[in-house]
This record gives structure tokens, sequence and C-alpha cells, in this order.
């Protein structure tokens, strides 16, 4: 049976169609405290599949749970996928004294489960962090679909360095194109600077791809460059929408034509379903 996180409900509808699984109900509480409960139902002898972004302190903490009720319940396998990884960015301890925020996560979450799936994770390091080392499903490849077909002789930009293999996948999906990236330097959590590279934009359609927009300062000072070299219309595609504060407006003030992401996180802009790559991983 396939467990749903409050986070993940859509992509966990979507699995079961996927895989031919059944929907566990999970009852949910609240104690007047303020602390979560969740219940599953009798999972005797069964695998049970948790589909849960931790997306936020209280999704980390539903998945702690959920992972202990289905092996209460009898569970006999426990997969653990989480679509969107919460402090996955957090995988080096960036100043004296901080933690190494991934591996204190994933050392949580591997003491309930099995095996543990993620989709995208922003450095495939953080996989190790588990125990076992978690298995990363790439499903940048469908980011392409919901493009439009008639883009002008395309350009699929990464904000920086590290994102040039995404815009790679994205634009071998997507069939013609050129690649590029900026190269990038994050002052603060919302102040990024960019270099803009040489290549030339003017009456060309821009595909932005990252594999997270969250703020949105990064694509931002990206559109701001593209902007002042006559670009036409500038798409964004990127794995995790996860959209915080004003993002989403933010970038449509900016210019932005439209954004597409996929339902690791629960979005207006999360028009590209993971599911068939998970299913196909999980063997579906
Ligand atoms: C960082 O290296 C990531 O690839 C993204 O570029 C970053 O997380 C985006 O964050 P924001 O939208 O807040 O600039």
């Amino acid at each position: 049976m396939i467990v749903a996180g409050s986070a993940s409900q859509t992509l966990a509808v979507e699995l079961t169609d996927e895989l031919d699984r059944e929907l566990a109900t999970v009852s949910s509480d609240r104690f007047p405290d303020g602390e979560l409960l969740a219940a599953v139902p009798d999972f005797a002898g069964e695998q049970a599949i948790i589909v849960a972004s931790t997306v936020s302190s209280d999704a980390h903490v539903e998945l702690l749970l959920l992972q202990d009720a289905v092996r209460e319940a009898g569970a006999e396998e426990v997969v653990t996928v989480i679509p969107y990884m919460g402090y996955g960015r957090q995988d080096a301890a960036f100043e004296e004294g901080q933690p190494i925020s991934a591996r204190a996560i994933a050392r949580a979450i591997s003491t309930g489960t099995d095996r543990v799936i993620t989709v995208n994770p922003h450095e495939e390091a953080v996989c190790d962090f588990f125990e076992p080392t978690a298995e990363s499903v790439d499903a940048a490849g469908r980011l392409a679909d919901p493009l439009p077909a008639d883009l002008v002789d395309p350009v699929f930009l990464s904000p920086d360095a590290g994102a040039i293999g995404l815009a790679e996948t994205v634009r071998d999906a997507y069939g013609r194109g050129e690649t590029d990236y900026f190269e990038k330097v994050r002052h603060s959590g919302t102040d990024v600077e960019i270099t803009p590279s040489d290549v030339s934009v003017a009456e060309r359609d821009v595909v932005v791809v990252d594999d997270i927009v969250a703020t949105g300062s990064t694509v931002s000072e990206a559109v701001a460059v593209l902007g002042e070299r006559s670009v036409e219309d500038v798409y964004v595609s990127c794995v995790h929408p996860l959209l915080v504060r004003d993002a989403y407006t933010d970038l449509s003030r900016a210019g932005v034509e439209a954004i597409y992401g996929t339902d690791t996180l629960e979005r207006g802009s999360s028009a590209v379903s993971v599911a068939p790559a998970v299913a196909e991983h999980l063997g579906g």
C-alpha cells in the first residue's frame, strides 16, 4: 500500500495508478499542544511505500511518525520516497559551529526505513548520508513536456555551472536548442550575483533551468541579465518549484512567461508528474 504524507497527496495518488497499488487511509490529528499524530491501517506482511516531501519541520516529523506507524502495523518492508528533500541544500557546515543539516535529517529518516528514494537531490552526495545509501531518480527529462513546441531558436540556460547537466537533459528531451550557463555568486539567502556568459540571446527564446526555485532570487537575476540582451520570451523549468514568499508573482512581474515544475512539491506550477519515473525505479 502507498502512504501519503500531507505534502505529497497528489503524487501519492499518481503513484497508486502507476504501480497499481492501494492508497492507505491515514488518520492525522494534532494534540492540543501542537504535536502531531498519524495512524495507518493494518499492514501485516505488506510492503509500505511512504511518499512524503519533507518541505517543513512538521512534514519531517510526520514522516518519522508514519514510518513508525507502518512498522507497528506489521509492514514487512518500508520504502520511503522523499520527492523533495528538505534541508538537502545544507550539505556541509558552511561556517564554523554549523551542523551538516542534511546529514542529521538523513540519519533520522534512515532509522525507520529499509530503502530511501529521492528525486533530483541538490547534490548527489546527500544520498550517502542515508543508511543504506539513498537512490536518486532523475525526473528532469519530463520537464520539456509542457514547453511550447515552437520555441524560437531556444537557449537552455542554467543560472550556475552546477545545473548545466539539468539544462542539457531538458534540451535533449526537447529535441533542439543550445545550452549554456551563467556564473553565480550567492552573497546571502536572497542576494545573488549573476555573471553572464557570452551566449547570444537576442531574439531567441530562453528556458532557464534550475533544480530548485525557492525565493526566485537566482532566476530573477538571470532574467534581469537576459532582459538587457533583447531576449524574446523567457520560461523557467525546475524540478522542485518551492516558490517561497512572493517568488511566483516576483518572477511573473520580472517578465517570465511561465514556470514549469514537477509535483515533488504541490504548487500551481507543478505541471509535470515524477510518478512515472519513480514508479519505473520501483519496478512498477
Ligand atoms: C542552488 O544552488 C540551487 O541550485 C538553486 O539555484 C537555489 O536553491 C535557488 O534558490 P533561490 O530561488 O532562493 O535563489
